[in-house]
């Protein structure tokens, strides 16, 4: 059985507070391990990263990211952070082209795979994140549309480098409060399509959009799925607690 990752972004949301809270919950429930066969990770606003490895520790077994960073080193690159900066604040993940980058702020398939390359070239993993629009799907497009943008970020890449990439499928029309759920049916072809590209060359093949409690056990169950990437129902720290639970269940079945 692979690894099955359980993380979360905090997108724009918490306090340094609320932060240290959150983190700090987790650090102690965990006592220094992780489940068997999970690999938990956090994703917090940039101006947590470095409060949230203070936290964590430098030997956590919960991974730490950030929500973007830019392709450039240094330079003048006004309100950016870039992925030396990221690593330097405690960061070893870094999510590139969320949904909301590709709509919000221009995030294209030549970003992301500029993005991509930096962060492996810095010793960090990237955590790409794909999916398609409502409208996508209707037209019986998406498993063409994904496939795009993951073939787009990772071209060139070795066996090697891509080996140390996850990928996030998180469909646009599941995510968040306008969101609605995804069926384990919708998934299965998307999952299939990637799964036939990129399971056992990538470290992990996630979902994302509207995961809570009730669905999470039937997603992992979907095939080539190897873990879940989750927004709103892992923001109270039980949520997640029970996303972990639920992973290890999975594991143990
Ligand atoms: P929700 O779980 O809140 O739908 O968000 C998913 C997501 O975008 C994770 O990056």
């Amino acid at each position: 059985m692979s690894t099955l990752w359980v993380g979360t972004s905090w997108k724009m949301n918490k306090t340094l507070a609320e932060g240290r809270e959150w983190a700090s919950g987790l650090r102690d429930h965990l006592a220094g391990a992780a489940p068997e066969g999970v690999q938990p990770f956090v994703i917090p606003s940039f101006t947590a990263t470095a409060a949230v490895r203070e936290v964590l520790g430098e030997d956590s077994p919960v991974l730490l990211g950030v929500q973007n960073a830019h392709w450039e080193d240094a330079g003048a690159w006004t309100g950016e952070v870039s992925v030396p900066q990221a690593k330097d604040a405690g960061a070893q993940i870094v999510e590139i082209g969320h949904s909301e980058r590709r709509e919000h702020f221009g995030e294209t398939i030549e970003t992301t795979r500029l993005k991509v390359s930096a962060t492996l070239h810095h010793g960090l993993i990237p955590l790409l994140c794909i999916g398609e629009s409502a409208e996508v799907k209707d037209s019986g497009g998406t498993s063409e549309f994904i496939l795009d943008q993951a073939h787009g970020a990772l071209e060139g890449l070795d066996d090697q480098q891509l080996s140390r990439v996850v990928i996030a499928y998180e469909p646009i029309w599941a995510i968040g409060e306008q969101g609605r759920p995804a069926t384990v049916e919708e998934l299965i072809e998307p999952f299939a399509a990637l799964g036939e590209q990129y399971t056992g060359k990538v470290a992990g093949l996630l979902y994302g959009g509207s995961v809570n409690l009730d669905n999470a056990a039937d997603l992992l169950g979907i095939g080539h799925v190897t873990g879940l990437f989750v927004g709103r129902t892992a923001w109270q720290l039980e949520g997640y607690l029970e996303l972990l639970r639920i992973a290890q269940t999975h594991l143990a079945a």
